[in-house]
């Protein structure tokens, strides 16, 4: 079953297509990175009008590379929830026009459960050269998600049938990571900026402060942001009431590079320690990790160390956005679920994982 999958819920336009929710044919996303790095964030309204110049072409080339026509395809599925209402409208609208035309099932996707499928895709066509999985994830899976909206643990007894075991209390941990950027001076995003920082710079510079939350499972990275500026204000001779957008005129590269390293490391030790404990409860047959935030290498490597069995990691093209990861889940959601009316899908910009 060839699934093309559509993907437009912030600031990546993507279009893929995916067979049996493992084989990936083709993998078309185009980034907004540049257009909104000028502002330090995603602007939405300037999201949705990018996604509309380039939904048909990012489409049209996703079917082209996999050298397929629309007769080679047996359904569509689109991110319909969460993200910025703008966004996610210009995808859906593109699916359902397209489903309508071509007789196709539509299928919605949840765009933070879609991250996890990544990890299913272990197979490419000839032109592709990700570095995949060798096989896919074994049930009962437990899931990392982390990304620029989420921070949770969940744990998928098997397709559809999940348990949202820890969450964050209040930022999600990729937030956090552009929230430090911009303290540092570092460009948005802030994920792969602080890691390049952090290279260069010592993860015990600075000891900040692992929230201790009553939830188990459970995550909290505003204070640790907090306990970064103070620092900052600190080091660079200033009081808590400076201005935090006046700070990176006056951080130095040493102290940006050592803050980066020891913030990095500090985020990165409240996930790894509490998936470790999750682990011990819970006894996964496999754990995956997924998201943006994914993509960060000290994460893998801490992971690695921590966990007695070994990760298979989706390559970083994979745990940022992309269409691949939603064409990968429509194929599961296909043997369980009924397609959506093309007529009347509604996007819904804050439906969290748990309430699917
Ligand atoms: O999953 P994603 O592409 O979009 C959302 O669904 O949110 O995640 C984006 C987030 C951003 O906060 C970005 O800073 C973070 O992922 N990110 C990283 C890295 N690459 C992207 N965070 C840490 N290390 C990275 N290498
Ligand atoms: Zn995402």
């Amino acid at each position: 079953m060839r699934i093309l999958g559509i993907e437009s819920s912030c600031d990546e336009t993507a279009a893929s297509i995916v067979e049996d929710g493992e084989r990936l044919l083709s993998n078309v996303v185009n980034s907004q990175i540049d257009i909104h790095a000028e502002y330090g964030g995603v602007i939405p309204e300037i999201a949705a009008r990018s996604h509309l110049e380039v939904i048909n072409p990012v489409i049209k080339k996703a079917l082209s590379d996999a050298n397929c026509t629309w007769d080679d395809i047996d359904a569509i599925a689109v991110t319909y929830a969460p993200g910025l209402i703008g966004s996610l409208l210009i995808g859906s609208l593109a699916a359902r026009t397209l489903a309508i035309i071509h007789h196709k099932p539509l299928y919605k996707i949840h765009h933070v459960e879609a991250h996890v499928y990544a990890n299913f895709i272990n197979q490419q066509s000839g032109n592709l050269f990700l570095s995949l999985p060798k096989k896919q994830p074994s049930f009962p899976l437990l899931s990392l998600i982390v990304s620029g909206g989420h921070s949770q643990l969940v744990l998928f007894q098997n397709h559809g049938d999940y348990q949202l075991i820890g969450q964050t209390q209040d930022d999600a941990v990729g937030e956090a990571f552009d929230k430090v950027a911009k303290i540092l001076g570092l460009p948005y995003p802030g994920g792969p900026s602080i890691s390049k920082a952090a290279k260069l710079g010592d993860p015990h510079a600075f000891h900040l402060p692992i929230a201790k939350l009553s939830g188990e499972y459970d995550f909290s990275f505003s204070g640790l942001k907090t306990a970064v500026l103070r620092a900052v204000q600190r080091e660079v001779g200033k009081d808590f009431t400076f201005p935090s957008h006046e700070l990176p005129g006056l951080v130095d590269d040493e102290l940006r590079h050592n803050m980066a390293a020891s913030f990095q490391f500090t985020a990165i030790k409240t996930l790894v320690d509490k998936t470790r404990q999750a682990y011990d409860d819970f006894q996964p047959a496999s754990v995956v990790i997924a998201g943006g935030v994914a993509a960060n290498q000290e994460l893998r490597h801490q992971l690695s160390a921590a966990l007695p069995l070994s990760i298979d990691y989706a390559p970083i093209q994979l745990c940022t956005d992309n269409a691949a990861m939603i064409a990968a889940l429509g194929y599961y959601r296909a043997q369980i679920d009924q397609p959506t009316n093309p007529y009347d899908l509604e996007v819904q910009p804050s439906l969290s994982m748990t309430s699917i």
